[in-house]
């Protein structure tokens, strides 16, 4: 069997990554004597594959269309999740969405022509799963999905667009919570596409979650810092000035350092204290970043209001910078004090930092689901969801705000009095990726 599997953009990083690693251990035990055992061997407990299913390896190519490019928003991903290279990139970069999808389509047709794969495997719901799927079905290959099913209503959001696409064409619907599998089901899918196998992407959080532990938030800090200079509090001007900050009443709160021996790491100097009371802000979907009467207000309460209390650890995207920068609101928020602005992190740091956060404010729909499974209470700036298991009222962290922003004062406060408790909904349970792979096998 021949795969090509699909990434595009960061979000598709880590739900690839836990896909390939279960086809490199399918690889590796269909070399092993079968000796009556499933071939998926990490599966428990693991519902035999029949001998036909498991005979011959499986070929698999990944194509990345190159939509993100920077080293931040990509290359990291891969080295840090261990992902290997992509086998053919396709280039695509920025553009409007017709450029990427029109140019993804024309590259990926000459891929699947050549490669004649039997599926092509699309995650999540960036550009690149529109234009692959479409692509792939034109080519009369079979097209899987994973993470299907997932419905904001919201046909102003690229995204949607994108999923109902993949959905309404593909053949192999997985899905990662049972709301999804009825969506499909109100929209007339045959239940034969339909597989419910859970979240891939916690596949990746369980994977990571004890190396994340183990950073260090001052460290992630340092490495990052965009306002290095400019900010007070924080990167070189808390130098070894822990006490002093906490004297000038900066809101930060450093842990108490321990004496240092004679022959420490000088680089260690360099360090910001580490925070103990934070939130962690990010926000990247342009209803909320491209215009400036909503963009304004958010920053005035992050700056005028959440920063006067706790320091705030917010992550730029690049599409987000553009926008401050365009506004006239970057300079600003250098020199706010409190707020500390972040290059776009690996994987690893942003699960450390949601580990560690009092409070999580973000737009982005993995950091919700990542958010109920840590516990962090999550305010999504959004005014529906695709992901409703990750909601309060399904037992989740997060709440919707909106871009109001008396919203967002009241459910900020609100959460802060709530401690969160980490919420497991069903099937997220690190193994998603072998159901997926499983599904994919039994397909008949
Ligand atoms: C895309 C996805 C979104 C996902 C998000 C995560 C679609 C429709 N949107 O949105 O679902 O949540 O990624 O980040 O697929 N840019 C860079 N460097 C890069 C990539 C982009 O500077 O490596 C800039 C581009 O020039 C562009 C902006 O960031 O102006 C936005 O990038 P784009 O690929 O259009 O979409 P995202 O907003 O990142």
């Amino acid at each position: 069997m021949k795969i090509i599997s699909v990434v595009g953009a960061r979000p598709n990083f880590m739900k690839i990554a836990p896909f390939i690693r279960a086809i490199s251990n399918y690889n590796e035990s269909v070399s092993l004597p079968l000796r009556g055992t499933s071939s998926l061997r990490s599966l428990s407990p693991p519902p035999p594959l029949s001998p036909s299913s498991t005979t011959g390896h499986i070929i698999h190519l990944l194509v990345h269309t190159g939509q993100h490019y920077d080293d931040r928003m990509s290359k990291a991903f891969f080295e840090e999740l261990k992902i290997p290279e992509a086998d053919i990139n396709l280039g695509v970069g920025s553009g409007t969405h017709a450029e990427q999808v029109g140019h993804t389509m024309i590259e990926f047709e000459k891929i699947v022509k050549a490669e004649k794969p039997d599926w092509v495997v699309v995650v999540g719901d960036v550009n690149a799963i529109l234009a692959c799927s479409v692509t792939a079905k034109k080519e009369n290959i079979k097209c899987c999905h994973i993470e299907a099913g997932l419905r904001s209503g919201d046909m102003t959001m690229p995204e949607e667009i994108n999923r109902l696409v993949a959905d309404r064409i593909s053949d192999l619907l997985l899905t990662p919570d049972p709301i999804s599998s009825e969506n499909l089901r109100k929209e007339g899918v045959p239940e034969g596409k339909i597989k419910f196998v859970g979240n891939i992407m916690i596949d990746t959080l369980e994977a990571n979650r004890e190396r994340a532990g183990d950073m260090k938030i001052s460290e992630i800090i340092d490495r990052n810092l965009i306002n290095r200079k400019e900010a007070s509090g924080v990167g070189r001007q808390a130098e070894g000035k822990g006490s002093e900050l906490r004297a000038q009443g900066s809101g930060l709160q450093p842990a108490p350092r321990t004496p240092q021996p004679e022959t420490r790491n000088v680089k260690r100097e360099t360090l910001s204290p580490e925070l103990t009371d934070f939130a962690v802000m990010t926000l990247h979907r342009p209803s909320n970043v491209d215009r400036k009467e909503v963009l304004e207000p958010i920053v005035k309460f992050i700056t005028e209001e959440v920063c006067v209390e706790r320091s705030v650890i917010w992550t730029i995207h690049p599409r987000t910078r553009k926008m401050l920068e365009s506004f006239g609101l970057f300079d600003g928020m250098l020199n706010t004090k409190n707020l500390i602005l972040l290059e776009p992190l690996s994987y690893l740091e942003m699960l450390k930092l949601n580990m560690e956060a009092r409070i999580m404010l973000t737009d982005s729909g993995g950091l919700q689901e990542e958010c109920t499974v840590l516990g962090t209470p999550c305010l999504t700036l959004r005014w529906n969801t695709e992901r409703p298991v990750t909601l309060r009222e399904h037992g989740g962290a997060s709440v919707l705000t909106g871009n109001n922003i008396g919203r967002i004062r009241e459910e900020y406060h609100t959460a802060l009095e709530k401690p969160g408790k980490p919420v497991r909904p069903e099937l997220w349970d690190g193994h998603t990726a072998e159901r997926c792979l499983r599904a994919i096998l039994e397909f008949e």
